[in-house]
């Protein structure tokens, strides 16, 4: 048996608070049920995992445009894609004490599992949040909070033909916010009511995309070992039958090893013409692609791989905690890939002496171009190391008395607590090289 990731939840849910990664949302009133803010770590690690999924899937790539659709669409969409009817979850009621509410598939007895009483009868809950558009409350000005990113592309195809170059493969991605009123929730930020998507709609030939979907699903378990997540606590599984969303013709999900056990980090799923057939029934228009070479039209079929940047930065940190024994303390420490840390370098001066915080700052000012950086000059050298560590700052460069002299400073590793002394003119080409950005 592979162990998991990390240890428990509850300690990485107490650095993610202490560190600034992720706080409750609404805390001081009691907070919100699967809703989540992200502090000023969080921001950094979210945004170096979208900057890594967009460089991967859009801009090392010929084949792929990106769009930002809005997250309200009009309603008719949701009617159309089968969502109004199909995106739901079947719902139990606890009719002893606790009148808790349940996803009747995820039970396993036929009781409450909180209090042991009697359950109604499964009712099929949608999981879209509603809302309204204008000043009146009534059924025709409903619209629904987007509960996938897909909807806005497959809208767009005939657009996005029309205004670039692209020639069928090709693949349309966005990243954005999604919202389901999920009936179950926990683990953190594991089942959120409110995340973000990071979703790609690839179009091919009908007929070609059983190749595609096993081309997506290699490439998608590779780039989440790229990242750096153990391959030991990666699996892709088949969905049965009754697993798969109403839309799809097959799919598959990449699982991670969370410490609750193997649960979806990524789906893939093969959702054939299913959506632009929908909308060109329901719309009257014309969603066919013409072929160039042979004038054939068709409707595309699409395979989807679609990711949410909550799990992927759930994942990365339970794979990169470690406590480590260090001369008999216990450090410590996120392992994080440089490109995904927070920071990448953290300039730190041995005491608050302003000779040493001057060239500090002029170091760390001089770093920042080509690095995430960041600069402290709070506690002592050991505490701000292991707060370093604990962030996952691959490297630390200390400024001290000598400095001012012999113009060096000490880098220190995370990983191997290795110190080099480095002379300032090499520093930065020192600092690429130990991080290996480019890998
Ligand atoms: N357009 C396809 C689609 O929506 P999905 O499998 O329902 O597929 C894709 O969602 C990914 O979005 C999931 O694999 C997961 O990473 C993330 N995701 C879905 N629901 C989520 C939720 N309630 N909280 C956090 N992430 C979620």
């Amino acid at each position: 048996m592979t162990e998991p990731a990390a240890n428990s939840l509850e300690t990485l849910v107490s650095l993610c608070k202490r560190r600034g990664f992720v706080f409750q949302s609404s805390e001081i009133y009691g907070g919100i049920n699967a809703v989540y803010d992200f502090g000023p770590l969080g921001v950094r690690l979210r945004r170096h995992i979208r900057d890594a999924w967009w460089r991967q899937m859009v801009e090392l790539r010929d084949d792929v445009e990106g769009v930002e659709a809005a997250i309200l669409m009009n309603p008719a969409v949701w009617q159309a894609s089968g969502h109004l009817t199909n995106f739901s979850d079947p719902l139990v009621d606890c009719l002893g004490k606790c009148h808790q509410r349940w996803r009747a598939d995820q039970l396993e007895g036929t009781t409450c599992p909180n209090c042991g009483g009697p359950l109604s009868q499964p009712r099929q809950f949608n999981l879209m949040f509603k809302t309204f558009v204008g000043p009146v409350e009534d059924e025709g000005s409903v619209v629904y909070l987007r509960p996938e990113t897909a909807q806005g592309m497959f809208v767009n195809f005939k657009n996005v033909v029309n205004s670039s170059r692209q020639r069928i493969p090709f693949g349309i991605a966005q990243i954005g916010r999604s919202f389901r009123n999920e009936i179950s929730t926990g683990n953190f930020i594991f089942r959120l009511r409110e995340l973000e998507m990071m979703e790609m709609e690839w179009f091919c030939q009908p007929g070609q995309d059983a190749q595609w979907f096993e081309y997506w699903c290699e490439q998608r378990m590779a780039w989440h070992e790229s990242l750096g997540l153990k391959r030991s606590h990666l699996r892709l599984r088949p969905h049965g039958e009754r697993e798969k969303a109403h839309y799809a013709l097959a799919s598959s999900e990449i699982e991670y090893l969370y410490p609750w056990g193997w649960a979806e980090l990524e789906g893939i799923a093969r959702r054939g013409d299913f959506d632009l057939r929908r909308h060109q029934e329901a719309s009257g228009r014309d969603l066919q692609y013409t072929d160039p070479q042979t004038n054939e039209r068709y409707l595309p079929y699409v395979v989807e791989p679609a990711l949410g940047v909550d799990r992927t930065f759930l994942s990365l940190l339970l794979d990169a905690y470690a406590e480590e024994e260090v001369r008999g303390e216990t450090r410590v420490v996120l392992h994080l890939k440089p490109n995904i840390a927070p920071f990448q370098v953290a300039v730190l001066p041995l005491q608050r002496k302003p000779e040493l915080v001057e060239l500090a700052r002029r170091v760390e000012h001089g770093l920042r171009a080509q690095f995430s950086t960041d600069y402290d000059d709070t506690q002592s050298l050991g505490r701000r190391y292991r707060r370093q560590d604990e962030i996952g700052t691959p490297l630390a460069i200390t400024v001290d008395f000598e400095s001012l002299e012999d113009q060096a400073v000490t880098i220190r590793d995370r990983d191997t607590m290795e110190q080099v002394r480095v002379s300032l003119d090499q520093l930065a080409a020192v600092c690429a090289e130990k991080l290996q950005l480019g890998e």
